[in-house]
């Protein structure tokens, strides 16, 4: 292990000239201090306002090889764990690139400088045993450790085959030098972590605002279903108290009509009477979202269910009916009845969209903690500005008679009743529903399966 730098004759530490330093011959081309300090000046201009700390490694390495006419001269910068410096950039007149190198702390000249946070000249690097030898030749050199506050961040390092060619003013010149790139490529890497952590928190804030838009128009949906339940139940209660001697009488006046024309119009009452009990029964349905009786079901077993029962609509043949389900699908806590409500109105609306023909998808899997159920058409979609209303109770596009508007909504207080979620997503030619309900708690699927094992003397 090598002794540190302070302890070596030939290695000495790079301090700013003394004012009474003995000035050394000059045997190169390297400009003094005042010109030094002038390009110094020249490149943190040129700096100023880029914020990328690979482009400032290039443009100083390129400055210093170019206008100071240095052999070699790279920037390492300590990495993300501390333990080593890495070549961020070089140049060389004879290796157009430096090889990526990198050092431990205290390894080499560079890892020994950006240990100890205090610059290195080597005159002669044959004879400091210090010195790691590289692909470039390189015989004398000098090393200042880059800071940013009082951390070092990396080192610089200038070098050259020529033995002896720095010269304390040159350490001086580019102390100078190091300390304002160690300031730009902090300032710059700070900028980096500034604009990163701006991304991330604009992209928290964008997923929180459409968190809570969405929480908000959820609870919306719910407070109106709520206070439209209340309304229609008082309406339809109502209402059914006046249709009740309506119908019994006109039952009764058409058991005994005076003429053919008094029983053709009594008939009518009737119906129409009849008619109206049953919009007002369906009215007093919604209103009363009666509780669910939950067990634990399997959405597949649902879905079953439901497609064999589909062939009633006849009227569509031209409609391609296909399930897609998981065969592991886990069980969920539900109402089964009532989530075969759901999946009949939604299997009924697009039904009702594709007048044409068209496919009916239903896939069901496991999402995480949650059971999903996609309806799937191949209608013509739902337009984006009625997207918000199609849950409103009585929200309908059909015609008179056709369309009730309650299918939705009714799903909607079903599905959230059972701490789930109902969703859209419509383009032309697709229109996904997805119901997705908690998966049952394991100690409840575990109950269920062993129930039919278990009678009343089983273990
Ligand atoms: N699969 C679908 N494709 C296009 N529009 C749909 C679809 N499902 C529902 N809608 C729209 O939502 C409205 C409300 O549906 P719903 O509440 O079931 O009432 P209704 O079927 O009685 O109109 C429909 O009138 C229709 O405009
Ligand atoms: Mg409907």
């Amino acid at each position: 292990m090598a002794p540190p730098p302070s302890s070596r004759p030939r290695r000495s530490s790079a301090k700013p000239s003394r004012p009474g330093a003995p000035k050394r011959p000059r045997r190169t081309i390297l400009p003094g201090l005042p010109e030094s300090l002038a390009i110094v000046q020249r490149l943190a201009r040129g700096l100023s306002g880029c914020f990328d700390v690979a482009s400032i490694g290039d443009q100083v390495v390129r400055a210093l090889t170019d206008e100071l006419g240095l052999h070699s001269c790279s920037i390492m910068l300590l990495d993300a764990g501390g333990e080593r410096v890495v070549n961020l950039s070089g140049a060389s007149p004879t290796v157009p690139k430096t090889t990526q190198r990198s050092f431990r702390l205290g390894e080499g000249v560079a890892g020994i400088v950006a240990r100890e946070g205090r610059a290195v000249r080597v005159d002669d690097t044959r004879l400091d045993p210090g010195f790691l030898k590289g692909p470039i030749p390189i015989r004398s050199l000098l090393c200042f450790p880059l800071f940013s506050g009082d951390r070092v961040i990396g080192v610089l390092n200038l070098s050259h085959p020529v033995q002896g060619f720095f010269t304390a003013e040159h350490e001086a010149a580019f102390s100078i030098l190091s300390t304002t790139i160690g300031h730009l490529l902090a300032f710059a890497r700070l900028q980096g972590e500034l604009a990163d952590l701006n991304r991330s928190l604009e992209a928290k804030v964008e997923a929180k605002t459409k968190e809570s838009e969405a929480s908000q128009q959820k609870l919306f949906q719910q407070e109106k279903l709520v206070s439209l339940g209340t309304l229609v139940a008082g309406v339809a209660h109502e209402l059914n108290n006046k249709l009740v001697p309506l119908l019994a009488y006109s039952h009764v006046l058409a058991e005994s009509p005076r003429s053919d024309e008094e029983r053709r119009l009594v008939t009518a009452m009737a119906s129409a009477a009849t008619g109206a009990k049953q919009i007002v029964e369906g009215l007093l349905r919604f209103a009363r979202q009666e509780p669910p009786r939950m067990s634990v079901m399997n959405w597949n077993d649902v879905i079953g269910d439901v497609v064999e029962w589909l062939p009633y609509r006849k009227d569509k043949p031209s409609i391609t009916v296909r399930t897609v389900l998981d065969p592991d699908l886990p069980p969920v806590l539900g109402d089964a009845q009532q989530m075969g409500q759901v999946l009949i109105n939604l299997i009924n609306n697009a039904y009702d969209v594709m007048s044409d023909g068209g496919t009916l998808e239903i896939t069901s899997r496991s999402r995480g903690a949650r059971v999903e159920v996609d309806v799937s058409d191949t209608g013509p979609g739902i337009p984006p500005e009625l997207l918000s209303k199609i849950f409103d109770p009585f929200f309908t596009t059909k015609e008179v008679g056709q369309g009730t508007g309650l299918g939705l909504s009714l799903c909607y207080g079903m599905v959230r009743t059972h701490r789930g979620e109902i969703e859209v997503q419509s383009r032309p030619g697709c229109t996904v529903f997805t119901v997705q309900l908690p998966r049952a708690p394991e100690t409840s699927s575990r109950g269920a399966d062993t129930h039919p094992r278990e009678g009343p003397g089983g273990r």
